[in-house]
């Protein structure tokens, strides 16, 4: 149990710290008195310090010490130019840099590669240099999507790492909690900081019996979300126990734990059992598989006797596969009952396209399932009838199903392979098979389907399944279509029933091939490395720091705009084409709100400047209001955030002038995001103050010369009709470092004092 084992196969400066881990757990359970689950194990035995933190489960603030950050392109942009402004020579933990999201989908991979790498260059550089600058790891264009980047060479059983993405959690299915966080917190944990997280219930999931037939991994978490809804897994960490863990792949494991970001959990995760063991064996790494064998009771399972906040069950020998949407993750008909659902509300039943990958569902398991099922109707005479698109998770699962065939059987099928990154998942689709407005179903094995997120349209009706219901979709080309009971017509015209995939271990049996070396190390002298940042540049802005709070409490601010129901991160900093401004803050700033529905006139980015009575879009009225040097609110309905770790959803209205966010409740990282900038997130201590306000009114924010922790403040409403002013109060969660946060104008500009 003393031995030195390397974290991966890339990195010599990386050692797995059981020894530690387990020290700090056995200090926590002598002060606790009672038996942990999985999940607490792994982080009390990262906490920064064990001897005096306070661990109470959805009330105290851990300060923990992850063992690595990971993050994509889009967001390392931002996190890597606020490191650079604090001033310091190298990360303090390993991370890693991964180019996945700025790769559009137009006709196919390489040619889409080939373009975004000429598109994208300037990003990509300042990516490659300052990684090499800075001590981290790159991953170029091409080489895949973080997550599987991630699953396939980093995940380690007892590991705790941060990612910049919200579908970090995809390693849990590897036994670590791995969490989605923004930009600026990468930053502590490059810059040494303890890194902070609301210590999170548990939820106890059991899975028991044993899937068959049609049902796969992802059905599991289509079901979950159905049952606790997006907000059920809110300030929770999902644990998976039961015997029904054991009798699916690690892979699985990992899109179950990936969408749990739908259910708005911490993260999820699974306990180290054998298939972690067989996946870590197929990827090089026996020696960590041995290793954490060494651990497995003490630190890497479950205490018998531990608690779970709430549980859930779920028996496998009974599940059927799930569609869940259009719109929303949470929205879950089973397969039997579609056909009925989909005519009742009247959903579009042509299936226009089927995409199957992402960092979801492309593991090598997905993609044979997938490809038997094709076979199977192509050996009765038939094609895809939907457009059918493949993204696989990284150059290792696409070099490795070209060479074992699945490959050609889905271009045989009629499909589009895509670039091994995010493409349409997150709106970089370039679609062309509709028009804009029209009314469309799509169905795919990705993880979200928020309105617009994949094509831009809000008339697409996204539905997610597995890539198995998504790929006998695409052959049937009918939302009505149940591969379960309905026959197919063969090319004869004879009926013929789909057979199901076969139960299937998820490793190749030749081993997988590696393909394209897309890794870029940093080297050893770091001193001559140079990163460059124009100042004419559209992409890219060097970060001047927020001014800090001036003292006052805070009156007569507008409202900039009472946004009406859902607003999610895509809502707030829509996605698309801003993506390429990720690393400019002003420039993606006229993205802000604009998906927002103002409850004033129901429309989106149309609303009413309260000083010259003219209308325009949500960031230029923020804008002028800002240049006047009038701070303004936003009021916000539940789950105010919800979605990405985007912290530009942060930032922008920060940079805009922006003073308080004030909803129902937020989603976890959207909030920390806001507090991390300098803002104030609050929440109406009564939800009926939403209704009462309007938007035309102005607010004072009252109590912040004596702003503490569990303290709530004052909001004090000044109707627009003239009507005497009223008071009602607002809670928070800041703890005292927050306060310090916002009081200095950002957490970065309390780090840079330090
Ligand atoms: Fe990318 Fe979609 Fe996953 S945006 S990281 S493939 S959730």
């Amino acid at each position: 149990r003393d031995s030195k084992v390397h974290q991966n196969l890339l990195e010599d400066h990386s050692y797995i710290n059981y020894k530690s881990n387990i020290e700090n757990v056995h200090i926590v359970k002598e002060r606790l008195g009672r038996p942990l689950t999985y999940a607490e194990k792994i982080l009390y035995g990262h906490l920064d310090k064990p001897h005096e933190q306070e661990i109470i489960r959805g009330s105290s603030y851990l300060k923990l010490r992850p063992d690595r950050v990971a993050c994509q392109d889009a967001t390392a942009q931002m996190a890597i130019l606020q490191f650079m402004s604090a001033g310091l020579p190298e990360v303090a933990k390993p991370t890693t840099v991964h180019c996945d999201h700025l790769i559009q989908a137009q006709i196919g991979g390489e040619k889409d590669l080939e373009r975004a790498v000429n598109l994208n260059k300037e990003v990509y550089d300042f990516l490659s240099s300052s990684t090499s600058k800075y001590n981290m790891g790159f991953w170029g264009p091409g080489s895949g999507i973080i997550h599987q980047i991630v699953l396939e060479n980093y995940a380690f059983p007892g590991a705790l790492i941060i990612g910049t993405d919200s579908h970090t959690p995809n390693a849990g299915g590897l036994g670590q909690l791995a969490i989605g966080v923004g930009g600026a917190d990468a930053v502590d944990v490059m810059s040494d900081l303890p890194w902070e997280l609301k210590a999170p219930k548990i939820m106890g999931v059991k899975l028991t019996g044993k899937m068959n037939g049609w049902t796969s991994p992802k059905d599991i978490i289509l079901k979950l979300a159905g049952m606790t809804t997006v907000k059920g897994g809110t300030g929770k960490i999902v644990e998976y126990y039961g015997d029904g863990i054991d009798t699916f792949s690690a892979t699985g494991m990992a899109t179950i734990c990936n969408m749990g970001a739908e259910i708005g959990a911490t993260t999820s995760v699974f306990p180290f059992n054998k298939s972690m063991t067989d996946y870590l064996g197929a990827t090089g790494r026996s020696e960590i598989a041995d290793f954490a064998k060494l651990y497995n009771k003490d630190l890497l399972a479950a205490d018998e006797g531990c608690e779970y906040d709430e549980t859930y069950e779920i028996n496998l020998s009974e599940l059927e596969p799930y569609v869940n949407g259009p719109f929303t993750p949470d929205l879950a008909t089973p397969i039997s009952e579609l056909k009925k659902v989909a005519v009742e509300r009247d959903w579009p039943l042509d299936v226009k396209v089927g995409l199957i990958g992402s960092c979801t569902n492309s593991s090598y398991e997905d993609m044979t399932r997938s490809a038997e099922i094709i076979k199977d109707a192509a050996a009765h005479g038939l094609k895809a009838k939907s457009i059918y698109t493949v993204t696989p998770g990284s150059e290792q699962i696409r070099a490795t199903i070209a060479r074992d065939g699945q490959l050609k059987t889905f271009e045989e099928f009629g499909g589009t392979v895509l670039a091994n990154a995010c493409g349409p998942c997150i709106g970089q689709w370039d679609r062309k098979d509709i028009k804009k407005g029209d009314k469309n179903t799509i169905v795919s094995s990705f993880n979200r389907n928020f309105t617009s997120r994949n094509d831009g349209n809000p008339a697409t009706h996204s539905f997610v399944a597995s890539p198995e219901i998504t790929t006998a979709f695409a052959i049937a080309g009918d939302l009505r279509f149940n591969p379960l009971t309905d026959k197919l017509k063969d090319a004869n015209g004879n009926e013929f029933l789909l057979k199901p995939p076969t139960a299937f271990s998820g490793l190749p049996t030749k081993g997988y091939d590696k393909g394209e070396n897309t890794y870029q190390a940093p080297p050893a002298d770091r001193s001559s490395v140079s990163v460059k940042v124009s100042p004419t540049s559209d992409r890219l802005q060097l970060l001047k720091p927020f001014k800090p709070w001036d003292g006052k409490d805070a009156e007569k601010l507008p409202i900039l705009i009472k946004s009406l129901g859902k607003t999610t991160t895509d809502h707030i900093s829509m996605a698309g084409p801003w993506l390429k401004y990720r690393g400019h803050l002003e420039n993606i700033s006229n993205n802000y709100m604009i998906g927002a529905i103002n409850a004033e006139n129901g429309k989106p980015n149309t609303l009413k400047n309260r000083y010259t009575g003219e209308y325009g879009a949500v960031p230029d009225v923020a804008a002028a209001y800002r240049d006047q040097g009038i701070k303004w609110v936003v009021i916000g309905d539940e789950n105010f955030g919800e979605g990405s770790s985007r912290e530009h959803a942060a930032l922008e209205p920060r940079f805009l002038g922006g003073f308080a966010i004030i909803t129902k409740s937020f989603a976890r990282i959207h909030e920390t995001n806001l507090k991390k900038q300098g803002l104030l997130p609050l929440n109406f201590a009564d939800n009926a103050a939403y209704d009462k306000i309007q938007p035309e009114d102005s607010v004072d924010i009252l109590g912040l010369t004596t702003f503490a922790p569990g303290k709530n403040l004052v909001l004090k409403v000044h109707p627009a009709d003239g009507s005497a002013p009223w008071t009602t109060e607002l809670t928070h969660t800041f703890n005292a470092e927050q306060i310090e946060w916002f009081k200095a104008g950002s957490a970065l500009n309390k780090l840079a004092k330090k």
